[in-house]
């Protein structure tokens, strides 16, 4: 580790990156989700590292242990994971790839919530933070170069190009998660990078190979 962080157009430089889904607790047992397996964004930790970036990698309850070489941040929900991401600043480049839960359960049950009381729940939800929004839209101590990801399920270049004004951050890596495409679970991905330059389509590969590249991109804007 010590060698791959003192070489690499990276060296020297700090990349937050989020990645796997959050759980917003219903009660101490149940919580709702995203669907995640937290691949991509350990992905883009390992392939960041591999550039001699010094990577905090904020992450929710994935599938796949975090890579090596990082610094890692484990958190449940939303919140925790805002808070995570704040405390980990100041940064040169910030990569959001974790899958969080729009909505948290406004008032998570402090007991297990039993089901021999013959009543069915009703939940109520309260919105989460957006991380990304959050950190794009930062007057002061922005990180230079914001990265989200915006997975779709149809018009995806008009979703995430609206999606990337909205939020203000530099790029969005969009991408097609119709059930059809087999991205989910899955280690193939088809993206789209969108930027001040427009659109650029990447032919589809392995999940480390979107990884890879989107490494090299972040150390040429960096770097120049
Ligand atoms: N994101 C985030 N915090 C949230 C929600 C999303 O940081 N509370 C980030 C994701 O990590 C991703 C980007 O925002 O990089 C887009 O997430 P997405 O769910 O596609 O966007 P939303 O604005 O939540 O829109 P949608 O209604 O399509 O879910
Ligand atoms: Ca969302």
């Amino acid at each position: 580790a010590e060698a791959a962080l003192s070489d690499g157009p990276l060296k020297g430089k700090r990349v937050i990156v989020t990645s796997g889904p959050t759980q917003e607790p219903i009660d101490p047992v149940r919580y709702i989700s995203n669907r995640s397996s937290g691949a991509q964004g350990t992905a883009i930790g390992k392939a960041l590292v591999a550039l001699g970036a010094e990577v905090v990698f904020v992450t929710g309850p994935a599938d796949v242990p975090p890579p090596e070489g990082v610094q890692v941040v484990r958190v449940e929900t939303a919140v925790q994971m805002l808070d995570a991401v704040q405390a980990a600043l100041p940064a040169d480049a910030a990569v959001f790839a974790a899958a969080v839960a729009d909505w948290r359960v406004a008032q998570a049950a402090s007991s297990k919530m039993k089901k021999e009381k013959g009543e069915i729940p009703t939940l109520s939800f309260a919105e989460n933070p957006d991380i990304l929004a959050t950190v794009s839209q930062m007057t002061k101590g922005r990180p230079p170069l914001v990265v989200g990801f915006a997975a779709e399920t149809d018009n995806v270049i008009a979703h995430a190009t609206a999606k990337r004004l909205r939020k203000g951050c530099d790029w969005i890596v969009a991408n097609d998660v119709s059930p059809a495409t087999g991205t989910f679970g899955g280690t193939q991905n088809t993206v789209h990078v969108i930027s001040d330059d427009g659109v650029e389509d990447w032919p589809k590969m392995a999940k480390d190979a979107v990884a890879e590249r989107l490494a090299q991109r972040i150390a040429g804007a960096l770097v120049g």
